[in-house]
Protein backbone atom coordinates (compact mmCIF):
# COMPACT_ATOMS: atom_id res chain seq x y z
CA UNK A 1 0.00 0.00 0.00
CA UNK A 2 1.30 3.31 -0.91
CA UNK A 3 -1.43 5.56 0.42
CA UNK A 4 -4.18 5.46 2.82
CA UNK A 5 -7.50 5.48 2.20
CA UNK A 6 -9.07 9.60 1.58
CA UNK A 7 -12.29 8.30 3.24
CA UNK A 8 -11.14 7.18 6.91
CA UNK A 9 -12.02 9.49 9.61
CA UNK A 10 -10.75 7.72 12.53
CA UNK A 11 -7.74 6.07 13.77
CA UNK A 12 -7.80 3.25 15.78
CA UNK A 13 -4.90 1.77 17.84
CA UNK A 14 -4.82 -2.08 19.65
CA UNK A 15 -2.69 -1.69 23.22
CA UNK A 16 -0.85 -5.00 23.76
CA UNK A 17 1.38 -5.76 21.28
CA UNK A 18 1.17 -2.68 19.52
CA UNK A 19 1.38 0.77 21.32
CA UNK A 20 1.94 -0.95 24.86
CA UNK A 21 5.16 -3.61 25.05
CA UNK A 22 4.14 -6.43 26.75
CA UNK A 23 7.30 -7.91 27.00
CA UNK A 24 8.56 -5.11 28.86
CA UNK A 25 7.38 -6.09 32.53
CA UNK A 26 9.23 -9.62 32.42
CA UNK A 27 12.50 -7.77 30.94
CA UNK A 28 12.24 -5.46 33.94
CA UNK A 29 11.86 -7.68 36.50
CA UNK A 30 14.81 -8.20 38.82
CA UNK A 31 16.76 -11.42 39.01
CA UNK A 32 14.80 -13.02 36.07
CA UNK A 33 17.53 -13.87 33.71
CA UNK A 34 17.19 -12.46 29.92
CA UNK A 35 16.32 -15.90 28.41
CA UNK A 36 13.47 -16.79 31.57
CA UNK A 37 12.24 -13.79 31.06
CA UNK A 38 11.85 -14.60 27.28
CA UNK A 39 10.12 -17.53 28.19
CA UNK A 40 8.35 -16.39 30.51
CA UNK A 41 6.81 -13.48 28.42
CA UNK A 42 5.73 -15.46 25.38
CA UNK A 43 4.26 -18.19 27.76
CA UNK A 44 2.33 -15.46 29.67
CA UNK A 45 1.07 -13.68 26.69
CA UNK A 46 -0.32 -16.73 25.27
CA UNK A 47 -1.99 -17.87 28.46
CA UNK A 48 -3.65 -14.34 28.20
CA UNK A 49 -5.03 -14.27 24.83
CA UNK A 50 -6.24 -18.54 25.10
CA UNK A 51 -8.06 -17.03 28.35
CA UNK A 52 -9.75 -14.31 26.31
CA UNK A 53 -10.68 -16.19 23.56
CA UNK A 54 -11.90 -19.13 25.65
CA UNK A 55 -14.24 -17.31 28.07
CA UNK A 56 -15.56 -15.21 24.95
CA UNK A 57 -16.46 -18.64 23.22
CA UNK A 58 -17.93 -20.39 26.71
CA UNK A 59 -19.55 -17.07 28.00
CA UNK A 60 -17.54 -17.11 31.33
CA UNK A 61 -16.53 -13.40 30.78
CA UNK A 62 -13.50 -12.37 33.65
CA UNK A 63 -11.82 -9.11 33.47
CA UNK A 64 -8.46 -8.92 31.51
CA UNK A 65 -6.51 -8.06 34.87
CA UNK A 66 -8.10 -10.93 36.40
CA UNK A 67 -7.18 -13.44 33.44
CA UNK A 68 -3.39 -11.71 33.14
CA UNK A 69 -2.88 -12.92 37.03
CA UNK A 70 -4.11 -16.67 36.31
CA UNK A 71 -2.22 -16.91 32.82
CA UNK A 72 0.99 -15.78 34.99
CA UNK A 73 0.26 -18.12 37.36
CA UNK A 74 -0.08 -20.48 34.42
CA UNK A 75 2.57 -19.72 32.92
CA UNK A 76 4.96 -19.59 36.24
CA UNK A 77 4.30 -22.86 36.77
CA UNK A 78 4.85 -24.52 33.69
CA UNK A 79 8.24 -23.16 33.58
CA UNK A 80 8.44 -24.63 37.03
CA UNK A 81 8.81 -21.07 39.08
CA UNK A 82 7.04 -20.56 42.18
CA UNK A 83 8.22 -17.35 43.57
CA UNK A 84 5.33 -14.93 45.32
CA UNK A 85 7.17 -12.01 45.50
CA UNK A 86 8.45 -12.23 41.58
CA UNK A 87 4.51 -12.70 40.74
CA UNK A 88 3.68 -9.49 42.56
CA UNK A 89 6.46 -7.27 41.01
CA UNK A 90 5.79 -8.86 37.89
CA UNK A 91 1.86 -7.86 37.88
CA UNK A 92 2.79 -4.35 39.19
CA UNK A 93 5.06 -4.00 36.37
CA UNK A 94 2.28 -5.65 34.00
CA UNK A 95 0.33 -2.02 35.08
CA UNK A 96 2.80 0.35 33.16
CA UNK A 97 4.94 -1.85 30.90
CA UNK A 98 5.28 1.15 28.37
CA UNK A 99 5.28 2.26 25.43
CA UNK A 100 7.68 0.51 22.12
CA UNK A 101 9.44 3.53 21.05
CA UNK A 102 7.82 4.35 17.89
CA UNK A 103 3.97 4.56 19.27
CA UNK A 104 3.29 8.21 20.74
CA UNK A 105 4.43 9.72 17.46
CA UNK A 106 1.90 7.24 15.79
CA UNK A 107 -0.73 8.71 17.69
CA UNK A 108 0.32 11.72 17.30
CA UNK A 109 0.87 11.61 13.38
CA UNK A 110 -2.96 10.20 13.35
CA UNK A 111 -4.69 13.28 14.94
CA UNK A 112 -1.98 15.76 13.19
CA UNK A 113 -3.05 14.19 9.96
CA UNK A 114 -7.01 14.90 10.74
CA UNK A 115 -8.01 11.57 12.45
CA UNK A 116 -9.82 11.59 15.45
CA UNK A 117 -7.88 8.65 17.49
CA UNK A 118 -8.97 5.91 19.40
CA UNK A 119 -7.28 2.76 21.52
CA UNK A 120 -9.44 -0.55 21.41
CA UNK A 121 -8.12 -3.08 23.94
CA UNK A 122 -9.04 -6.00 25.53
CA UNK A 123 -7.83 -4.65 28.70
CA UNK A 124 -10.24 -3.49 31.73
CA UNK A 125 -10.34 0.22 31.96
CA UNK A 126 -8.52 0.69 34.70
CA UNK A 127 -5.59 -1.62 33.41
CA UNK A 128 -6.01 -0.21 30.14
CA UNK A 129 -5.84 3.61 31.39
CA UNK A 130 -2.83 3.06 33.48
CA UNK A 131 -0.77 1.49 30.55
CA UNK A 132 -1.86 4.23 28.31
CA UNK A 133 -0.92 7.26 30.98
CA UNK A 134 2.14 5.10 31.66
CA UNK A 135 2.86 5.18 28.22
CA UNK A 136 2.83 9.65 27.72
CA UNK A 137 0.19 8.47 25.18
CA UNK A 138 -2.42 10.07 27.33
CA UNK A 139 -2.27 13.88 25.30
CA UNK A 140 -2.96 11.61 22.14
CA UNK A 141 -5.82 9.62 22.07
CA UNK A 142 -9.88 10.97 21.99
CA UNK A 143 -11.38 7.79 22.99
CA UNK A 144 -10.22 4.62 25.30
CA UNK A 145 -12.14 1.95 24.96
CA UNK A 146 -12.40 -1.43 26.66
CA UNK A 147 -14.20 -5.06 25.58
CA UNK A 148 -14.89 -5.24 29.25
CA UNK A 149 -17.90 -2.59 28.13
CA UNK A 150 -19.47 -5.20 26.22
CA UNK A 151 -18.10 -8.27 28.50
CA UNK A 152 -16.63 -10.27 25.62
CA UNK A 153 -13.06 -10.12 23.47
CA UNK A 154 -11.82 -9.32 20.56
CA UNK A 155 -11.84 -10.84 18.18
CA UNK A 156 -15.90 -11.45 18.52
CA UNK A 157 -17.29 -8.48 16.29
CA UNK A 158 -19.11 -7.10 19.07
CA UNK A 159 -15.79 -5.00 20.45
CA UNK A 160 -15.15 -3.86 17.04
CA UNK A 161 -19.16 -2.50 16.95
CA UNK A 162 -18.54 -0.85 20.22
CA UNK A 163 -15.59 1.42 18.53
CA UNK A 164 -18.01 2.10 15.54
CA UNK A 165 -20.76 3.33 17.82
CA UNK A 166 -18.43 4.85 20.52
CA UNK A 167 -17.11 7.16 17.50
CA UNK A 168 -20.68 7.03 15.59
CA UNK A 169 -18.76 6.26 12.76
CA UNK A 170 -19.59 3.78 9.63
CA UNK A 171 -16.81 0.27 9.71
CA UNK A 172 -14.81 1.35 6.79
CA UNK A 173 -14.30 5.11 8.04
CA UNK A 174 -11.75 3.73 10.52
CA UNK A 175 -8.53 2.41 10.05
CA UNK A 176 -7.70 -0.34 12.83
CA UNK A 177 -4.00 -0.87 13.72
CA UNK A 178 -2.95 -3.74 15.32
CA UNK A 179 0.44 -6.33 15.74
CA UNK A 180 -1.86 -9.04 16.93
CA UNK A 181 -2.66 -10.77 13.51
CA UNK A 182 -6.17 -12.44 14.53
CA UNK A 183 -6.94 -8.81 15.73
CA UNK A 184 -6.56 -7.24 12.45
CA UNK A 185 -8.65 -10.29 11.25
CA UNK A 186 -11.22 -9.83 13.63
CA UNK A 187 -11.23 -6.23 12.12
CA UNK A 188 -11.36 -6.47 8.83
CA UNK A 189 -14.05 -8.95 8.81
CA UNK A 190 -16.51 -6.81 11.12
CA UNK A 191 -15.96 -3.67 7.84
CA UNK A 192 -12.94 -1.76 9.13
CA UNK A 193 -9.95 -1.18 7.14
CA UNK A 194 -7.06 -3.04 8.65
CA UNK A 195 -3.15 -2.23 9.10
CA UNK A 196 -1.01 -5.22 10.25
CA UNK A 197 2.20 -4.17 12.27
CA UNK A 198 4.70 -6.62 12.03
CA UNK A 199 7.19 -5.94 14.52
CA UNK A 200 8.89 -9.12 14.98
CA UNK A 201 9.27 -9.95 10.78
CA UNK A 202 7.05 -13.03 11.48
CA UNK A 203 5.52 -15.09 8.38
CA UNK A 204 2.27 -13.75 7.85
CA UNK A 205 -0.48 -16.08 9.12
CA UNK A 206 -3.56 -17.07 6.91
CA UNK A 207 -5.25 -14.48 9.18
CA UNK A 208 -2.83 -11.51 8.72
CA UNK A 209 -3.35 -12.13 4.46
CA UNK A 210 -6.78 -10.60 5.20
CA UNK A 211 -5.00 -7.41 6.51
CA UNK A 212 -5.17 -4.05 4.18
CA UNK A 213 -1.72 -3.74 4.49
CA UNK A 214 1.49 -4.63 6.43
CA UNK A 215 4.05 -2.43 7.92
CA UNK A 216 7.36 -3.27 9.95
CA UNK A 217 7.08 -0.85 12.72
CA UNK A 218 4.75 1.93 13.45
CA UNK A 219 7.36 4.68 11.81
CA UNK A 220 5.76 3.43 8.75
CA UNK A 221 2.43 4.06 9.72
CA UNK A 222 3.36 7.61 10.88
CA UNK A 223 4.89 8.34 7.45
CA UNK A 224 2.06 6.96 5.43
CA UNK A 225 -0.27 9.22 8.01
CA UNK A 226 1.74 12.41 7.47
CA UNK A 227 1.73 12.06 3.58
CA UNK A 228 -1.91 12.33 4.47
CA UNK A 229 -1.76 16.22 6.02
C1 LIG B 1 -5.35 -5.77 23.50
C2 LIG B 1 -4.77 -7.15 23.40
C3 LIG B 1 -4.82 -7.69 22.04
O1 LIG B 1 -4.71 -4.80 23.92
O2 LIG B 1 -3.58 -7.27 23.93
O3 LIG B 1 -6.52 -5.70 23.13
Amino acid sequence: MTALPTDIAACAFDAYGTLIDFNAAARRAPNLPGTQADALATLWRSRQLEYTWLRTLIGRYADFWHLTGEALDEAMAELGISNPALRAHLMELMLQPGAFPDAVEAVAAARRSGLRTAVLSNANAAMLASAIDGAGLRPHVDVLLSADTVGLYKPHPAVYRALCDRLDLEPPRILFVSGNDWDVAGAICFGLRGVWVNRNRRRPSRLAAMAMTELPSLTDLSTLLGSRS
